[in-house]
């Protein structure tokens, strides 16, 4: 059987990540990886998930392992209703709608709202696995720019004026894979921008809660509530492998999302949902995230020393105020792909910044650095020899 000829055309979209790609190289022993986008594995409550574990079994019972809602497991969503509150959304439970990871909200959207050559308005750079999920569903793309602080609102503009995009898709706080953020005043141009062009903005939100300097900022969404899908995740602030997310969407929205998600996987794991149910309501959530900052806080001093001492003059980098990336940017006349290959021949990985743009030619010049699941010592070591790989591409370049 050959399974070649018995794809449908719109797997020609779909190609293997390419982060998903080295992050196979990134198991091989002795590799330190600034390449994947995962927690560290300290950060997961172990122990007090055994606790919940047990709060599940007796409070719900068999009603925890039985197929439940589409919507999502109504303590979980009447929990969230005060999770909202407590960042500015005002939602009832009607707005809020539990997904299998920001993912399975990713995917369901497109499958609603992409017909093939569909325009989204994304940043370029963007979240590499929204571009996966869209591309299933072949999306084309208009990239929107960006600066230092992220989304530039005009250019969101001129997008929508001059193109009929279905929605614009971005990551306001500590952007994936920049780590840039929008600061209020850009985010209430872009809350006024979308309203008068009354389309539809998703803002992707799964990093927020991990601030290690600067105050919180409003979202996009409390600002333009009818026109904004809010969307986050547990997988950053209690565990990944639960895979739980959420979103807060007007009524309409939600409805529909949650037809498409029969199709899915008719509901989110109930298990899953009764734990962070358990895990919001008891009162857990400030105490964990507050241990999560103090393990991750550090590492980006180390990391902002480390590039200072070992990258090449010409390579710009901002210390993020949050989330888990460093995004530096260099020029365009080396591409990273070919400093990650000897990186990764001395045993370093990380991630070229050219995968996350619609076009990858922009970004030639980038990397992103992850550095929540390596130590001290593993960050210096590995920033300074991605310094000596730039060099030595430089070198054979005969680039000063
Ligand atoms: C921009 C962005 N959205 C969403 C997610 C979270 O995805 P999930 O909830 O599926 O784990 C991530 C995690 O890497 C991300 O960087």
């Amino acid at each position: 059987m050959n399974i070649e000829s018995l794809l449908a055309t719109r797997t020609s979209h779909i190609k293997a990540s390419a982060i998903r790609e080295l992050l196979k190289i990134a198991t091989n022993p002795g590799m330190i990886s600034l390449g994947g986008g995962l927690p560290s594995p300290e950060s997961f409550p172990l122990a007090l998930i055994e606790e919940l574990t047990d709060k599940v079994l007796k409070k719900y019972g068999s009603a925890a392992l039985q197929y439940d809602l589409t919507e999502g497991f109504i303590p979980l969503r009447k929990a969230l209703i005060d999770y909202c509150k407590s960042i500015g959304i005002t939602a009832g439970m009607e707005h809020i709608y539990i997904t299998s990871g920001s993912q399975g909200f990713l995917d369901s959207l497109g499958k609603l709202l992409i017909t093939p050559g569909d325009l989204v308005a994304v940043e370029g750079p963007t979240y590499l696995a929204a571009l996966q999920a869209f591309n299933a569903y072949e999306a084309k793309y208009v990239k929107m720019e960006t600066d230092d602080e992220g989304l530039i609102p005009e250019s969101m503009e001129e997008v929508l004026k001059n193109h009929k995009v279905k929605f614009v898709y971005t990551v306001p706080t500590f952007q994936n894979p920049s780590g840039k953020t929008i600061k209020t005043k850009r985010r209430e141009q872009i809350a006024e921008i979308i309203k008068k062009y009354d389309a539809l903005l998703i803002e992707d939100d799964p990093y927020s809660a991990l601030r290690y300097s600067g105050d919180a900022l409003p979202t996009i969404k409390s600002m333009a509530p009818d026109n904004v899908v809010y969307v986050s995740t547990f997988s950053k602030i209690f565990a990944p492998g639960l895979r739980l997310g959420f979103f807060v969407a007007p009524e309409q929205v939600g409805r529909w999302m949650v037809i498409v998600k029969q199709g899915v996987d008719l509901n989110t794991c109930t298990y899953a949902q009764a734990l962070a149910t358990e895990y919001l309501t008891g009162d857990y959530l400030d105490a964990h995230v507050k241990k999560i900052i103090s393990l991750y806080k550090p590492k980006v001093d180390v990391m902002a020393d480390a590039l200072k001492d070992y990258f090449p003059e010409e390579y710009k980098w901002t210390k993020p105020d949050g989330g888990m990336f460093f995004w530096v940017q260099g020029p365009n006349t080396i591409d990273m792909e070919d400093v990650s290959k000897i990186s990764i021949s001395k045993g370093v990985g990380f991630v070229p910044g050219k995968f996350f743009y619609p076009n990858p030619d922009d970004g030639l010049g980038t990397m992103r650095l992850n550095f929540t699941c390596v130590s001290h010592e593993q960050i210096k070591h590995a920033i300074k020899t991605i310094g000596d790989s730039i060099k030595e591409e430089k070198d054979k370049r005969g680039i000063k």
